[in-house]
């Protein structure tokens, strides 16, 4: 099968596709044909070698899938061959096929598009996750999202409207800023501007931001939490901009304000009846049609490096995702 595999932990430019053989299946376990794969964030710093946690040599890249399964011995978790998955994994994802247990794997509901499917779970299960169970996102409530136009950030942006929540999108580019009204923001704001902070005051008539949605960092995440209403929290997410911030312990006692950590790896081990339930609500939302994931731009998979490039270099609207097969 063909698949994306790293060598040695290097830049995009290095990595290669290759011809290897099909991951051999084990007791428990299942083949899934996979047609579609996102690309997240983490993917590039595992590649790169630059995550927290470092996967062993080689391995194939990619947490984030849909397909339909090709193997199933003994039906494991109730799975058959030919049924459509969407599915979460280590790695191993960005390949013709992948080989997992019946846990990383949710059934994929008719007429949901397999690019869909794969662009949808860790971006959106992360946003209501955050939104919802961490900061119980009231409607009403002024909410900002960070990073707007970007994979997490575009899907807070539709959780919060879904929610009931006024959306307010911090984006870099004109296009980015009009990519996240199109999806639901109700405003925006240039948070490239040293004056950013007044024309959210101006926004929120003197509010501040109830919910700060934040996967940027950097010192844009502590000018934010300088924004927050009373009683406001703000939801750490990730550090895209790189850098991770420190905030002054005065800053929360002044504000009435909570630092909230969001960790969506943790969620099935720590709190399994919550992502279960949180699941449940988001493919509700996805069948009867409230929810419309947005998918950014689609890739063939001889392509997956203009794909991550497109990410790495900032220039993503909304998530990158890979055709694997039809
Ligand atoms: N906690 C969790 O469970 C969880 C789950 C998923 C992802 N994450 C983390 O969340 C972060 C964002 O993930 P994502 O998928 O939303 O990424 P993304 O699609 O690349 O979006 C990140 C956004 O951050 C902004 N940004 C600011 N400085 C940047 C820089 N130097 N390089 C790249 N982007 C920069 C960009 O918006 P502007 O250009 O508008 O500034 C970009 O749209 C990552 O750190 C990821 O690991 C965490």
């Amino acid at each position: 099968m063909k698949a994306v595999v790293v060598e040695q932990y290097a830049s995009i430019d290095q990595i290669a596709l290759k011809d290897v053989p099909s991951p051999r299946i084990g007791p428990g376990q299942l083949r899934v044909r996979v047609e579609a794969a996102g690309i997240g964030f983490v993917d590039g710093l595992k590649m790169e070698g630059r995550y927290q946690t470092k996967d062993p040599l080689p391995f194939i890249p990619g947490t984030e899938f849909a397909g339909i399964v090709d193997e199933a011995p003994g039906a494991p978790g109730g799975y058959q061959p030919g049924m459509r998955v969407m599915g979460m994994t280590r790695s191993g994802a960005l390949a013709e096929e992948i080989v997992v247990t019946p846990e990383a794997l949710y059934p994929l509901p008719d007429g949901v598009a397999a690019e869909v499917a794969a662009s949808f779970r860790a971006n959106y299960l992360t946003a209501l996750y955050a939104l919802s169970a961490r900061a119980s996102l009231g409607a009403g409530e002024q909410l900002l999202v960070l990073g707007a136009a970007g994979g997490t950030g575009i899907a807070a942006v539709q959780i919060g409207r879904q929610l009931g929540a006024r959306v307010i999108a911090a984006a870099s580019t004109p296009d980015k800023r009009a990519f996240a009204r199109q999806h639901g923001a109700d405003a925006v704001v240039d948070y490239t501007q040293t004056n950013w902070r007044d024309t959210l005051k101006e926004l929120t008539e003197g509010h501040g931001a109830d919910v700060i949605f934040d996967p940027v960092g950097g010192e844009i995440s502590v000018q934010a939490f300088r924004s927050i209403a009373w009683r406001g929290r703000h939801l750490v997410v990730g550090f895209a901009a790189g850098a991770i911030p420190a905030l002054p312990f005065n800053l929360p006692l002044l504000k009435g304000g909570a630092l909230l950590g969001v960790d969506l790896a943790q969620l099935p081990i720590r709190e399994p009846e919550v992502q279960k339930r949180l699941m449940s609500e988001l493919t509700a939302w996805l069948v009867d049609g409230q929810l419309k994931p947005v998918v950014g731009r689609i890739f063939a998979l001889d392509d997956f490096r203009e794909a991550f490039r497109t990410m790495q270099t900032r220039g993503a609207l909304g998530k990158m995702v890979v055709r694997i097969s039809k």
